[in-house]
């Protein structure tokens, strides 16, 4: 069967059938095409590109601009993957038409499918003007990596039966309000199984156990790329940076010794050509 573009129907409709989904994040082209052709279900443009490509301390300074600079060129990599944008830190909390505008940008020129925004109940009407406005959301309950100052770093969320109950509920007024999907992240894995068996709608966990309706991981950490930590949470599938670095180190002596270019790297001139304009008798130079 030749592989269709996926809609967020089809991930739906995997929940219902008891098939994981696959979820990466990608930033750029590159990223987009190898997990479009490994065959991912989704593509999530996360703000976590503030950290991982950006290099900033945390997710708070993403702008709109930085974003929709990065869903383009994923878009322009991903063919058959549905696409989230990340609406970044503050483009949706402080005013809903805002937060619709801020939607709609990821999606008219950025190229996503769908948007993405953390919160729990607080949310719920921001989420459903968007969905009003014609969009589709995904929401984002336990560690809110926007909100990493007031959770007080990047905790395990949901540990006591209180904490439990208040995520379920957070996550089924999203439900409620219209969300599509909703990612769960360090959240214990009985905890996030629990919520996934309640809703309808499908759960992507990150640090969040096998319970979950699909899986997310951040491009860079999976493949040993982000050099600064590894949350205990992540599987390496590669040690990428160590052999970036070898590799520029291997560039950069062949350099220093002339060992770079080679005669294979190099464009001639024919012998009669050279000789006509030098005057030269010499025919290797
Ligand atoms: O920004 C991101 O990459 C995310 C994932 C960690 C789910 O939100």
């Amino acid at each position: 069967m030749p592989r269709k573009k996926t809609t967020i129907l089809a991930l739906q409709e995997k929940k219902a059938r008891g098939e994981p989904i696959t979820m990466i994040t990608a930033y750029d082209y590159p990223g987009a095409l190898a997990a479009d052709r490994a065959g991912m279900d989704s593509i999530l443009v996360g703000d976590s590109l503030g950290m991982v490509v950006l290099g900033y301390d945390s997710t708070v300074p993403v702008t709109m601009d930085e974003m929709i600079h990065h869903c383009k060129a994923v878009r322009r990599g991903a063919q058959y993957a549905f696409l989230i944008g990340d609406l970044p830190f503050m483009s949706y909390q402080a005013d809903r038409a805002e937060a619709v505008r801020n939607a709609g940008r990821l999606l008219k020129e950025g190229g996503m499918d769908a948007v993405k925004l953390e919160g729990g109940r607080q949310m719920a009407e921001t989420v459903r003007a968007i969905t009003d406005a014609g969009m589709t959301v995904i929401g984002h309950v336990g560690l809110t990596p926007q909100s990493v100052g007031q959770l007080s770093g990047y905790r395990v969320q949901g540990k006591t039966a209180s904490d439990a109950e208040r995520l379920l509920a957070d996550a089924k007024a999203l439900e409620l309000a219209g969300a599509a999907m909703i990612v769960l992240e360090m959240v214990p894995d009985r905890v996030a199984g629990r919520i996934s068996r309640e809703l309808r709608i499908p759960t992507i966990g990150i640090g969040a156990g096998v319970g979950c309706d699909g899986q997310v991981l951040v491009l860079h950490d999976m493949l040993g790329i982000f050099d600064r930590f590894t949350p205990r949470f992540v599987r390496k599938y590669a040690e990428l940076f160590p052999q970036m670095e070898a590799a520029l180190a291997a560039y950069r002596d062949d350099v220093a010794t002339r060992r770079f270019p080679g005669p294979e790297h190099s464009f001639w001139m024919d012998d009669a050509e050279w000789s006509g304009w030098t005057g030269d008798t010499d025919t290797h130079g």
